[in-house]
């Protein structure tokens, strides 16, 4: 069914106003898409196995990749479709439109995207209102959220800290965890904030502004690394994040290592490398961190094996986007959590 409505609708839209469409329809269809589970038109999550990672009870291993929603404004919805957590963002300390467009490209030959959004979005301000609203309803606070933030373009790399801390300072009162995002590809010097000189002022900073606007609870703080990195840096982001004592590291965000034309490439593309990241960073840190891997999932199998590779949580973007609102469901229903053995075959053959 999604995959006629993907052919004959979602694209004869260009890929930006699909999203927009695909944002508003999760934002208003929370009820439809309840209905929708409860007359069977969409697979149930219930079959999915719980994680318990970072001191917080995931209702199932994937979650909805940030960018997607970047102004948290459809996260019931999206937590409906099955997902077992939503990561929100990236979202700026003060609000910017992003980059000129077009920005964003389907890679159908790949089954894949590429955009140079640019961090549009509405900034902490804003998306912290949203989120205060959400909060203030039992299934708001029942959700899962993540909050990714980002480098405001016009801010410089000098005062990047002071940045991220006021972006933290305002979104932790409503985050579940909060990831430092230093490797989207699209704002320029971005990624060279991954550097363990850079990074460390901006970890260190953001730690302290997440535990000032939240007393007495400890916001988990992770760091989005890129896929591109090279082996060396993987380990010295990996160091310095158990030495700061981070929480996590999700690995991976976009490549730039194509040819595609501008921006960053995600879906299939980035699969191999965001599972060798996984397995490196997992060999590097020991138990000591959870990793959210994240790059390329397209089936339950691809999400399996980020998961055997060593990640505790996936997330997946571009996956979503070509299988439909059906496709959280499906894939949380047959993926086995770390250290989990297999459903018996009774209880599997019952879904
Ligand atoms: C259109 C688009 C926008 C994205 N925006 C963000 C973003 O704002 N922040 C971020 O950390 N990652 C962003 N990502 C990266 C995804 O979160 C994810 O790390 C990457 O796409 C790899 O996962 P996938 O192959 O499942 O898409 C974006 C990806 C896409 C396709």
């Amino acid at each position: 069914m999604y995959s006629l409505v993907f052919r004959t609708v979602i694209l004869r839209l260009d890929p930006e106003r699909a999203h927009r469409v695909a944002v508003r329809g999760f934002r208003y269809g929370r009820v439809p898409l309840a209905v929708a589970h409860a007359l069977r038109i969409l697979p149930a999550a219930r079959h999915a196995q719980p994680v318990r990672a970072m001191g917080i009870d995931f209702p199932a291993p994937l979650g909805l990749a940030a960018g997607m929603d970047k102004n948290a404004e459809a996260v019931a919805g999206l937590v409906a479709t099955g997902f077992g957590f939503v990561e929100v963002g990236t979202v700026t300390a003060r609000a910017q439109p992003g980059n000129p467009r077009p920005r964003s490209w389907r890679e159908l030959d790949v089954k894949g995207l590429r955009n140079q959004m640019g961090f549009n979005n509405e900034g902490a301000d804003a998306v912290a209102r949203r989120l205060q609203r959400l909060r203030s309803t039992r299934r708001g606070r029942a959700a899962i959220v993540g909050v990714n933030i980002g480098k405001t373009k016009a801010t410089a790399p000098e005062d990047a800290a002071v940045d991220y801390a006021y972006s933290a300072r305002v979104l932790a009162p409503y985050a579940d965890y909060l990831v430092v995002n230093v490797s989207s590809p699209n704002t320029p010097g971005l990624r060279d904030l991954q550097s363990t000189e850079a990074l460390r002022p901006i970890l260190e900073r953001t730690r302290a502004a997440a535990d000032e606007a939240r007393t007495g609870v400890r916001v988990p703080l992770l760091v989005k690394i890129a896929p591109d990195l090279a082996d060396e840096d993987v380990d010295a982001v990996a160091d310095l994040a158990l030495a700061l004592g981070l929480d996590g590291i999700v690995a991976t965000n976009t490549t730039v290592a194509h040819d595609r034309g501008p921006g960053g490439l995600s879906g299939p593309p980035v699969r191999a490398r965001a599972l060798d990241v996984v397995h490196r960073l997992r060999a590097r840190v020991g138990e000591k961190l959870t990793i959210v891997g994240v790059g390329g999932v397209s089936t339950a199998a691809d999400a399996q094996a980020l998961i055997d590779a060593g990640a505790d949580l996936v997330q997946a973007y571009t996956g979503f986007v070509y299988g439909g609102p059906g496709w959280p469901a499906r894939i949380n229903g047959a993926l086995v959590p770390r250290g989990r053995s297999p459903r018996e075959p009774s209880d599997a053959l019952s879904r």
